[in-house]
C-alpha cells in the first residue's frame, strides 16, 4: 500500500476508535485528534522538579544576600513522635534548609507531649529572633489540640500559612504567608507561561491547606474560579468547563478522561500510594517504567487524576514530579519572606 494511504487509514482507524470510545484519540507522532476533530499538540509535562530547583537557586541567592547583611533566615521544625512519613518529610525540609544556607533547628518532642507543653514550646519559638519560621509537622498525636497550637504560632512566623490571620490576609489580598502547596501551584503556572487571567479555573477540593487557598490565589491572578467538593452535583459537567483544573481530593485517579475538557491545563495535587497489584493495574497496567518501580519498592504513587485523563490536556503536572517538589521549595521561600517581612525589608 502507498505510504500516504497507510497514514490515511491509520488516521481513520484512530478516529473510529475515538468515536467508539467516545473519547479523543492521539495520533502517532506529535498531534492528536480532539472532540471536534481539530488538531492539537501533545500535552506538555510541567516539570515540578526543575521549577522547584529554579526556586531553590533563587532562595539560596537571597539567603546569601541576607546573611551578608547579618540576617540568616531560620526555620524551626517541630516533629512529634515517630510517624515514619512525617520523619521523612521533616528531615528533607531540614536538609533543604542546609542546602540553601538557611539556619534550621529540628525539635522532637515525644509522642506523649501535652498541648500545654507544645504551647510553651511555640511561645518560646515565637520569642526568638533567630527563628523566622515555625513549622509543626502534622498530624499531631490525638491528645494535642492542633487548632489551638496552630493559632498560637506568631502569624509573622507562620511559614505554612495555616494561621487564620494569614488566611484572612490572603483573602483580603494583603501581604500574607500563603500555604506552600497552593503557592507552588501558582508558581508552576506562571513559570510555565500558562495564562491564568480570564481563564476558568476549577478547583476540586476545599481543604484549608490546599483547595481554598489555591482558589483564592487563582482568583487574585484574575481567574474565574469554581470550587467543587464532595457535595457538588454534576461534578463532571463543571470540571469539563475548566481551562485550568486543579485536583486536590485525596482519591486515586478520581478525575477521569470524560471529566476533562480537551486542551485544559491539569494540576494534580493528589498523592495516593498504591500498594496492591489490583490497584496498580487499574492505573498503570502495561507501563514498564512504573512496573519496575512497583517491583522494587512494593508501591507507587498516583495523583487524583487518572493517568489517561492527562492525554487530553495541553499541559499537566505528573505525579510524582509535579506539584510535590514545589511544597518544600515554597516553604524555603516563605521562610526567607518571613525573615524580610519581620524586619520590614
Ligand atoms: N503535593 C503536595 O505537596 C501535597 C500537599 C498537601 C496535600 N496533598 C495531597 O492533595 C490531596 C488533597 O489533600 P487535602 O489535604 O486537601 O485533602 P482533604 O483535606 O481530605 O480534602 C479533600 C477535599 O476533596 C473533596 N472531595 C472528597 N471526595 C470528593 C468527591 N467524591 N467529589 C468531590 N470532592 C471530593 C473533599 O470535599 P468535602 O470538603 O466536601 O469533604 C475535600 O474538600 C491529597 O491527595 C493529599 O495527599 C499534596
Amino acid at each position: 500500500m502507498h505510504d500516504t494511504s497507510k497514514v490515511a487509514l491509520n488516521v481513520k482507524k484512530i478516529l473510529c476508535f475515538a468515536l467508539l470510545r467516545g473519547q479523543p484519540a492521539r495520533l502517532p507522532g506529535s498531534k492528536a485528534i480532539g472532540w471536534d476533530f481539530g488538531v492539537f499538540e501533545m500535552p506538555k509535562i510541567l516539570d515540578g522538579v526543575a521549577i522547584a530547583a529554579a526556586i531553590k537557586l533563587e532562595v539560596a541567592e537571597e539567603v546569601r544576600a541576607l546573611t551578608a547583611q547579618g540576617i540568616r533566615p531560620g526555620l524551626a521544625a517541630v516533629l512529634v513522635g515517630n510517624v515514619a512519613a512525617s520523619e521523612i518529610y521533616v528531615r528533607s525540609k531540614v536538609q533543604t534548609c542546609a542546602d540553601l544556607g538557611l539556619y534550621s533547628e529540628l525539635i522532637t518532642p515525644p509522642d506523649s507531649v501535652t498541648t500545654e507543653e507544645m504551647l510553651d514550646l511555640v511561645a518560646k519559638l515565637n520569642g526568638r529572633d533567630d527563628i523566622d519560621g515555625i513549622l509543626i509537622q502534622l498530624p499531631l498525636p490525638k491528645q494535642v489540640d492542633t487548632k489551638a497550637l496552630l493559632d498560637a504560632i506568631d502569624p509573622a512566623k507562620d511559614v505554612d500559612g495555616f494561621h487564620p490571620v494569614n488566611a484572612g490576609r490572603l483573602q483580603a489580598g494583603r501581604p500574607a504567608l500563603a500555604p506552600c502547596t497552593p503557592a507552588g501551584v501558582i508558581e508552576i503556572l506562571k513559570r510555565s507561561a500558562i495564562p491564568i487571567s480570564g481563564q476558568h479555573a476549577v478547583v476540586v477540593g476545599r481543604s484549608d491547606i490546599v483547595g481554598k487557598p489555591a482558589a483564592m490565589l487563582l482568583l487574585h491572578q484574575n481567574a474565574t474560579v469554581t470550587i467543587c467538593h464532595s457535595k457538588t452535583r454534576n461534578l463532571g459537567e463543571i470540571t469539563r468547563q475548566a481551562d485550568i483544573l486543579v485536583a486536590a481530593i485525596g482519591r486515586p485517579g478520581f478525575i477521569k478522561p470524560e471529566m476533562v475538557k480537551p486542551e485544559a491545563t491539569i494540576i494534580d495535587v493528589g498523592i495516593n500510594r498504591l500498594t496492591t497489584r489490583e490497584e496498580f493495574d487499574r492505573f498503570f497496567a502495561g507501563d514498564a517504567k512504573r512496573e519496575a518501580t512497583f517491583a522494587k519498592r512494593g508501591s507507587t504513587i498516583v495523583g487524583d487524576v487518572h493517568p489517561r485523563a492527562f492525554e487530553l490536556s495541553s499541559a499537566y503536572t505528573p505525579v510524582p514530579g509535579g506539584v510535590g517538589p514545589l511544597t518544600i521549595a515554597m516553604l524555603m521561600a516563605n521562610t526567607v519572606r518571613a525573615a524580610r517581612m519581620r524586619r520590614g525589608l
